[in-house]
């Protein structure tokens, strides 16, 4: 029989130290090993190198990191990244790995103090390599370990001596580990979390569990610390509490709860006569009551992201300061939750999320979902030899992380199959931690978790199970079981490219059924990997920029921070949808309905500000004068706060003009102009639609075939070709946008994805037949059919000029589809080219929703104001180029033009039969159809027009890279629509 060299074998660990947890505040010594390590990269696992070859020669790569990485971006000298989401980039061959095997020998010297020699061990700890290692000490091999994203301890105590010691470590990037490590994430690899060289004393503490309930019916902390190994005269203690008690005794005092509004720690003292450490206790109990997921007593709401480890220069080595900036980002954009999608993050980050208050599923390192392509033929989830290892996997993630309050679910992984070592991992949990529920979306049924999860499914099918009236199970005992359960969404909203758009279909659901617990939107952060050209210009790579086999291209690019770290509008637009004071417009018109979403927290540090906004410019303003309990909701009306005002105020302003009443929860100890996405909430309801404004009636002047509307000159065949001083490039109707990720990719739930129907249809395509030129009564009337090549259907379109005067002219847009269309439309609009050289820095003052970008479902964070913007402000440099930089409700723009200002002011905008206030407009320095080519920003190139939609409708966002498509209340339609916009120079 062939032994399988230890790299493929399926053992736990070995000559490892039993798991304890993440290294808490200690008086015990360590030194960190981080730095610069001598590091050669080989082809394959066997390296013929002897462990006790200092490596004098060299190079180094910094430790922790990715050899892949380690480098210039545009000089890898050990390998490249690659990116597959399911697909195993090895053969499908568990346990065994290709010989191709890059492997990483490490070297550095390691100082062993003298006094440390006097007593205790010596104790290498490793947080996270992948993916299997092996640990040699002056040349003795002292262990193999793997678990990528798990602690390692090595007891080195009788390898080394005082003073100078070689470490060597080969990592291989192979290993039968990979099998169950295969998230959907760049494969990069090596010693990429900290390594510690720590002194443990002796009768000091190997580990401590830490029980910190609350009591929510007396207001008391409950706590017991257990300490290993158990020890008498271990003693522990609570400053703060004046709390004393020795291992293993309950206690329990006043305290203040912890809880994600209100993370309140306690240092927790434990001393032994060799050690004594601090741990931060948060009290707080999380359970199931009733079929409702409770913290403290009140039901427990995830307004959650999943987050990977990602930097775009040092891929999952996130230095301290990343997992802070990523807190504080989530903390200000009021996500409440943290999935540790797929595995357990670097310690340091749980220790920030209790302090700053996040709670968080902990996952554990496995993922097998590249054998669900192959029938789950062989699945380790399923394979009881696999069970040790996987079991051993959890133990590790419990032990390390139990003592976090943060922590307020376990989960066994992601998409992992079933299998009999689901029911192993969920028993070895319960064992270690019987205080938090289990999660496992994998687990359907629910046979071995305690709440029942899914990822991406509609808010219709969401509906059903909030109300429990979920399809049944087969088997009416897991089926009873499954209902009594809350509901998590661990995965919905998927943030790639464009979008998520509809977070509201779900979020109106949570807040109104206890027994949705929330979830988790896909995901955190874009992981694009800072890199360049061969001629040196920087760019973010997805799948495929790095010579993979196989790769899954822009689907790596799906986070809510682009990947320098610039908020994407999703992720504005999840701030508004997570705020904690929801404001929506009221059941009646002129009202706002309040709701309190804080569980704990009254709206006292909140002032409740309003404005009446007409015509972009602030007419009134003033504040409402309530708290709002925790859950309360409340209705406010406007006739309330302006009384007899309202009318003389609405006289008083220009009725073409739309008039909204906005109310944002400021902080009180924030400036008003903070901005909206991170007040506490924001919302408006328009008051007062913008009346069209009344017919023109000049006369068309015509000059040598030329006909003059205003400043506008038609041609013969009735085109624009100038306005004032600008000349036209293109002017057309226009029903196409430049995909999104979401428009590209087929939903879960239709048979054709948008961007095909739309191709299909023609409409990236289209072509402009002339009709008839009219002059009537004082118009020019152009009648004209817009269609695509190669298909049938099309837009017949009817374009009437009116001259108002010299400067100004009307221009009215009739649009009416014909012949057989797909369900959905990109946009319907016109499409205006102008000559402009320098499009790009072209001022834009606008009138409308906003600051930023806005779609029809995506726009709770555009609120009525007057902005400004140049040009390449408006656009979103997503890192796959796709459409982008829509402002809705615009009721007027003046562009900046070279050739001296362009005022575009909206009339009548009708969309079938529904009146629109204002008009869609985007503006950009290049076409759509290089938009929709480019596949980085670099390629964009601005080609000396300035490009503008103005559009009655735009097809919404939606999530169909990954889940529903487009709702149908946010669904672009081919219908007759009507644009009335007034063009003055
Ligand atoms: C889910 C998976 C995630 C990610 C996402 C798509 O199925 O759990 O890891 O792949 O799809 O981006």
């Amino acid at each position: 029989m062939t032994t399988h060299p230890t790299h493929e074998s399926l053992l736990p660990p070995t000559g490892v130290r039993a798991p304890r947890f993440a290294a808490p505040t200690t008086d015990a010594p360590h030194v960190p090993l981080d730095g610069d390590w001598r590091f050669r990269l080989f082809p394959t696992a066997d390296t013929g190198v002897d462990p006790g070859d200092p490596g004098e020669d060299w190079g180094t790569v910094p430790v922790p990191g990715h050899w892949q990485l380690a480098g210039a971006p545009d000089a890898w000298p050990h390998g490249r990244p690659a990116y597959t989401n399911v697909l195993y980039p090895i053969p499908v061959d568990p346990p065994r790995v290709p010989r191709d095997n890059p492997t990483g020998e490490y070297r550095r010297t390691v100082t062993v103090p003298d006094a440390w020699r006097d007593g205790g061990r010596v104790v290498l700890r490793f947080e996270g390599v992948d993916s299997w290692f092996e640990v040699a000490v002056n040349g003795r091999v002292l262990a193999q370990s793997h678990g990528s994203r798990l602690p390692t301890e090595v007891d080195v105590t009788d390898a080394v001596h005082a003073g100078e010691n070689l470490l060597a470590v080969r990592v291989t990037q192979w290993s039968a580990q990979t099998y169950v490590e295969d998230q959907d994430q760049w494969w990069l690899s090596g010693i990429f979390r900290d390594v510690t060289l720590l002194h443990r004393p002796d009768d000091g503490i190997e580990h401590v569990t830490l029980h910190a309930a609350y009591d929510h019916t007396t207001g008391e902390g409950v706590l017991r610390v257990d300490v290993e190994p158990a020890r008498p005269d271990a003693l522990v203690e609570v400053p703060a509490l004046g709390l004393r008690a020795r291992p293993g005794e309950e206690t329990r005092a006043p305290v203040e709860p912890w809880s994600a509004e209100s993370p309140r720690l306690y240092d927790v003292v434990v001393r032994t006569p060799g050690e004594t450490v601090t741990l931060r206790a948060g009290f707080r109990t999380v359970a199931v009551v009733d079929g409702v997921l409770t913290l403290n007593g009140a039901p427990l709401v995830l307004r959650g992201v999943n987050r990977h480890e990602f930097a775009p220069t040092d891929g999952r080595a996130v230095t301290r300061e990343t997992m802070l900036a990523d807190v504080l980002a989530m903390k200000r954009h009021h996500v409440n939750a943290v999935r540790t999608s797929h595995y357990p993050p670097h310690p340091h980050f749980l220790d920030l999320c209790d302090e700053h208050g996040l709670y968080v599923v902990d996952e554990n390192d496995l993922e097998t979902h590249g054998f669900e392509l192959l029938g789950w033929r062989d699945n380790p989830t399923d394979d009881p030899r696999w069970e040790p290892l996987l079991v051993d996997r959890v133990t590790r993630m419990v032990r390390r992380d139990a003592h976090h309050p943060a922590v307020v679910m376990w989960s066994l992984g992601n998409e992992a199959g079933v299998g009999c070592n689901v029911a192993a991992m969920a028993a070895a949990v319960r064992t270690l931690d019987p205080t938090r529920p289990v999660h496992y979306e994998g687990d359907r049924t629910c046979e071995h978790a305690d709440v029942y999860s899914r990822m991406y499914p509609t808010s219709q099918e969401v509906a059903l199970i909030a109300r429990g009236l979920e399809d049944p199970l087969p088997d009416a005992a897991l089926d009873t079981r499954r209902r009594a359960m809350p509901f998590v969404l661990c995965e919905y909203a998927h943030a790639m490219g464009n979008g998520p758009g509809g977070l509201t279909g779900y979020l109106d659901l949570v807040d109104d059924h206890p027994r949705l617990a929330g979830g988790f939107v896909w995901e955190w952060f874009d992981h694009g990997i800072a890199t360049r050209t061969p001629d040196g210009e920087p760019y973010y790579g997805y799948g495929g920029d790095f010579g993979e086999e196989l790769h899954d291209g822009t689907f790596i690019a799906d986070g809510l921070l682009l990947p320098d770290r610039t908020p994407s509008p999703g992720l504005l637009e999840l701030a508004a949808a997570y705020a904690p004071v929801r404001v929506r417009a009221g059941a009646q018109p002129g009202t706002l309905e309040l709701r309190n979403r804080y569980a704990f927290t009254s709206t006292a540090h909140a002032r409740l500000v309003w404005t009446l906004v007409a015509d972009g410019d602030v007419v009134a303003e003033g504040e409402v004068d309530r708290v709002l309990a925790p859950d309360e909701r409340v209705e406010v009306r406007l006739a309330d706060v302006l009384g007899d005002r309202l009318d003389d105020l609405l006289a008083a302003t220009d009725p073409t003009t739309a008039v909204w009443w906005v109310l944002r929860a400021v902080p009180r100890d924030a400036g008003a102009d903070v901005p909206a996405h991170l007040g506490l909430g924001a919302g408006q309801v328009l008051v007062r639609p913008p009346a069209a404004p009344p017919r023109a009636t000049g006369s068309v002047v015509t000059v040598g075939g030329v006909r003059r509307v205003g400043p506008v000159e038609l041609d013969a065949t009735g085109r624009p070709v100038r306005i004032g001083g600008t000349a036209v490039r293109l002017a057309r109707v226009d029903a196409w946008r430049a995909p999104t990720d979401n428009d590209r990719i087929r939903s879960w739930y239709d048979p054709v994805g948008d961007a095909e129907a739309w191709e299909r249809a023609g409409l990236s395509r289209l072509h402009e037949r002339v009709d008839d030129v009219a002059d009537v009564a004082g118009a020019v009337v152009v009648t004209s059919r817009v269609a695509g090549a190669a298909t049938d259907c099309g837009l017949r379109v009817r374009t009437t000029w009116r001259t108002v005067d010299e400067r100004t002219a009307d221009l009215v847009v009739e649009l009416t589809p014909e012949g057989r269309w797909p369900g959905t439309v990109a946009r319907l609009g016109w499409l205006l080219a102008l000559e402009q050289p320098d499009a790009g820095d072209v001022r834009v003052d606008w009138t409308g929703l906003g600051p930023d970008e806005s779609y029809a479902d995506s726009r709770l964070a555009a609120l009525a104001g007057r902005w400004q913007h140049t040009v390449d402000a408006l656009q979103t440099r997503y890192t796959h180029p796709q459409e982008n930089g829509a402002r809705r409700g615009v009721t007027r723009a003046v562009l900046h033009l070279a050739g001296g200002p362009l005022t575009l002011t909206a009339g009548e905008v009708r969309v079938a039969d529904r009146a629109v206030p204002g008009l869609e407009l985007t503006a950009r320095p290049w076409s759509d159809r290089a938009l929709a080519d480019a596949r980085h920003p670099h390629e964009l190139v601005p080609d000396g027009a300035l490009w503008l939609h103005l559009d009655a409708v735009q097809h919404g966002l939606g999530s169909a890279a990954c889940g529903p498509g487009v709702e149908p209340d946010a669904a672009a339609r081919p219908t007759t629509a009507t644009l009335q916009v007034r063009l003055q120079v």
